[in-house]
């Protein structure tokens, strides 16, 4: 009898426990509507790095952004230490999320597998086999103007590389990670675990950026709501039928693809194959993306050399051409081209949707400074349209929206609405991506 009460009153403080601590966690918890992610750019890679605090302990980790990237993936061979971490066991509904093809088995018969997956490196154009593992994730609040509380992922899905993988990462970086359409990638597991909308807004910027994931306001100082839908022009996302670099061959593309159907220098359209703006439903190939891991945009060779030749004619003579600077094509001598709120007074060079809708690229957007008095035309030859192949100068996709394109310029990118919101130059607006108020945590 007295052993039974005593079971009992266990039982009880057991359950009162579990629950007490279950309330605690769910209070630090509470369901924030957006999260913030400070982002950077490392000057010599031209990369874009965030910040993220993972493990237990917490540990503070610098991982690349990827726009276009299935999932975050972190070097676990550098001293990865964390009670919470755990194998994704194959078949389970997480590893099927994934989409993988893979199961990484031991020889112990009654050990299910854990889920295989391919991290891969756009920079060193390595990709690998990796184990799913989940573990916690710390990331910061917002209520649009500031960044509030951290609040925790407890089961966070990330794949496991090799040190191998980091190769032509910028230093102190361990992984990436990535944001793509996906389930499994950044926005889709935030949005899934505090039931907030699948829409992320990406701010990029040559110092300091930010990402937004959740319900808007997306405000920069001095208070400019940039999600603000009457300041944003919509595009369709268009869903590539080919991933052309996947953890499971077959699967749909992660990356965001949208509708470009010509372009314009200076207001005039220029003559282009348009099949190359298309996509083929064999390989995926063509087509327009954006990328955060192409520094410039890079244009298929024919596209390349129409939009070069024709910003040159309206540029005019006036203007002298300098030697080209690797990795572009036409330099000028700045002392010859004026300035403006949006950068250099060039061009305008726009890029025409299938809604008819543009995205126009000013100076500031289309112009890389190279050194004194040298202004490059800030596009890429990307080489002709053809299969991926890893260190051949080929391109997969047509055009190929890169960083220097999109800084100072809010996305939004809308998952459930299969959309993409874009701003044009901020400095139109007098702002930048480098407005956030960081500083302040006034709630
Ligand atoms: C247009 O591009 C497609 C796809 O690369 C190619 O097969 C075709 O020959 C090109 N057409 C012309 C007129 O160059
Ligand atoms: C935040 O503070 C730093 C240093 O005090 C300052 O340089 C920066 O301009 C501030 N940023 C904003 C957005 O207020």
């Amino acid at each position: 009898m007295a052993s039974s009460f005593s079971f009992k009153l266990f039982f009880f403080l057991f359950l009162f426990s579990a629950l007490s601590s279950h309330l605690a966690t769910a209070k630090t918890a509470a369901f924030p509507k957006a999260l913030v992610l400070p982002v950077t750019k490392d000057t010599t890679t031209r990369q874009y790095i965030t910040q993220i605090t993972q493990r237990t302990p917490p540990v503070q980790l610098k991982v690349v952004l990827d726009v276009g990237g299935e999932f975050l993936w972190i070097d676990c061979e550098k001293g990865y230490k964390s009670s919470t971490k755990r194998p994704v066991p194959c078949g389970s509904p997480q590893c099927v999320l994934s989409g993988s093809g893979a199961c990484t088995t031991s020889d112990n018969p009654s050990d299910v597998g854990v889920c295989g997956v391919m991290p891969n490196n756009p920079f060193s154009s390595v990709g690998t086999s990796g184990d799913l593992f989940e573990d916690i994730l710390y990331i910061q609040s917002t209520n649009g103007f500031n960044p509030g509380k951290q609040v925790s992922v407890p089961n966070l899905l990330f794949s496991c590389a090799p040190n191998s993988l980091l190769e032509g990462l910028a230093s102190g970086i361990i992984g990436m990670a990535g944001f793509g359409r996906n389930k499994v990638a950044l926005p889709s597991l935030f949005s899934s675990a505090f039931s907030f909308p699948r829409k992320f807004g990406v701010c990029l910027s040559s110092s300091n950026g930010v990402i937004f994931f959740g319900k808007e306001p997306y405000v920069l100082l001095p208070g400019i709501d940039v999600s603000d839908p009457t300041s944003l022009t919509y595009t369709p996302l268009i869903q590539n039928p080919r991933s052309l670099v996947s953890s499971f061959e077959g699967n749909p593309s992660a990356e965001y693809f949208i509708g470009v159907k010509s372009i314009k220098v200076d207001g005039k359209p220029l003559r282009l194959n348009t099949t190359l703006l298309t996509f083929d439903n064999e390989g995926g190939h063509g087509g327009t993306k954006i990328s955060t891991v192409d520094p410039f945009t890079t244009l298929e060779t024919s596209i390349y050399k129409a939009v070069v030749g024709a910003f040159v004619k309206a540029l005019g003579p006036k203007v002298p051409r300098v030697k080209a600077v690797a990795p572009f094509g036409a330099c000028f001598n700045a002392k010859y081209i004026g300035n403006t709120r949006v950068g250099p007074a060039v061009p305008q060079i726009d890029l025409v949707l299938r809604n008819d809708k543009l995205w126009s690229i000013f100076g500031a957007n289309s112009m890389v400074s190279v050194g004194d008095d040298v202004l490059c035309l800030g596009f890429v030859d990307g080489g002709p349209l053809n299969f991926v192949d890893w260190g051949v100068k080929f391109t997969p996709t047509a055009v190929v929206i890169g960083g220097h394109q999109i800084e100072n310029n809010f996305l939004l990118f809308d998952l459930g609405a299969s959309r993409l919101g874009f701003s044009s130059s901020l400095l139109f607006r007098q702002t930048t991506c480098s407005n956030f108020n960081f500083n302040s945590s006034t709630y």
